[in-house]
């Protein structure tokens, strides 16, 4: 057979040949991974927290702890824990950043006595409502006005911007995180609104910044309730309403219903104030879920999805406002369709 000289080829080389073709199936395996892969990428993986639920009434479990642990007693919480330095205070509590057999916690101390009665609700909600959704509970003490959680570095929800703007955070500073972010706050209001003590209402929530800082961010992102001291009990079978606080609210990010309805110049009476019901929770949803879309690429997006949901809850007449529980069905439905719409948007360009 007659043998082609090498150098008068124009073809790939012997050598250029298997480079090709492994260059080719890499690139065809790395699609085809891609692809595969594309679940993983657009679902993004939250390590779960903890559950404290998982641990029986009375003990907790945080951080690598393996075993549970009864909540800290006086006598503990007075030899054990070390005061560092001031990392929040509201009108009801002053919180330390403090330090327990090596452990950074956060232990709230009383500010004022008159708020006794507000400070004591809050601790008997947060023994009670142990669960993913709320902070867990490391020990109390009534005597010295004490109480000891789960530290989170991240802080209040008020941070989440300067939070997710760090480039640590840039990744998951996208509109999926940003709608799960939505729906551990919607999921937190539906776990109050049937909660084992009942329908709770989130009364301390007259305003954005002031609702945003009752909730803490964790470390892998989610959000708890944090501050439970305003969650009057509301009992529909036997005509039990609520009202929040004691004063005038003004504004629309509370519920019309919570507004003085009479003329300006007739002086406010707490007495005069129709009492409400859990909708004032839903009224505000909008609100804070769009805060916490932000301002990131598919964020006009997703509430674009959300817009009638969200109308819904604005409805001026309560009982036409969907159930947190509605809300969160519909936000989960929109995180899926969209995920959705995106992996077959991908799979095709690939
Ligand atoms: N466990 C915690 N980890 C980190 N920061 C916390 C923690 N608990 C409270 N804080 C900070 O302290 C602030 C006030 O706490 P909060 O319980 O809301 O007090 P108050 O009842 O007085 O409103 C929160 O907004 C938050 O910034
Ligand atoms: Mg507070």
């Amino acid at each position: 057979m007659e043998q082609i000289p090498q150098e008068g080829r124009k073809g790939p080389s012997h050598r250029e040949v298997p480079r090709f073709v492994g260059l080719l199936l890499a690139m065809v395996l790395m699609n085809v991974l891609l692809y595969l892969c594309l679940d993983w990428f657009f679902i993004s993986p939250r390590s779960s927290a903890v559950d404290p639920s998982s641990c029986p009434h009375g003990y907790f479990r945080m951080g690598h702890m393996t075993n549970c642990s009864p909540w800290l007693t006086c006598e503990q919480l007075r030899t054990e824990v070390r005061q560092l330095k001031r990392v929040g205070e509201g009108a009801v509590k002053r919180v330390f950043l403090s330090e327990w057999k090596e452990r950074k916690v956060a232990l709230s101390r009383l500010t004022r006595l008159e708020m006794r009665d507000d400070f004591l609700h809050g601790l008997q909600m947060l023994k009670s409502l142990q669960s993913k959704h709320v902070v867990t509970l490391l020990g109390y003490c009534e005597e010295d006005n004490t109480i000891l959680t789960e530290y989170h570095p991240l802080g209040s929800l008020s941070n989440l911007e300067e939070t997710l703007n760090l480039s640590k955070y840039q990744h998951v500073n996208t509109w999926q995180h940003r709608l799960q972010l939505a729906m551990d706050y919607v999921g937190i209001l539906s776990y109050l609104h049937q909660s084992p003590l009942g329908t709770r209402v989130m009364c301390d929530s007259s305003d954005l910044p002031k609702t945003l800082s009752q909730y803490l961010l964790t470390s892998n992102l989610s959000i708890v309730a944090n501050d439970l001291d305003a969650l009057p009990l509301v009992n529909h079978s036997s005509g039990q309403l609520v009202k929040c606080g004691h004063r005038q609210l003004h504004g629309e990010f509370v519920a019309p219903e919570q507004l003085w309805p009479y003329r300006e110049d007739m002086p406010f009476q707490e007495e005069l104030l129709p009492s409400y019901d859990e909708k004032v929770d839903i009224w505000k949803i909008p609100d804070v879920s769009s805060f916490l879309l932000g301002h990131v690429e598919g964020s006009d997006m997703v509430r674009f999805h959300l817009f009638d949901i969200h109308q819904a809850c604005k409805s001026r007449i309560p009982t036409e406002r969907p159930t947190a529980q509605d809300v969160l069905d519909t936000y989960r439905e929109v995180l899926h369709s969209l995920r959705d719409t995106m992996m077959s948007q991908t799979r095709e360009m690939l």
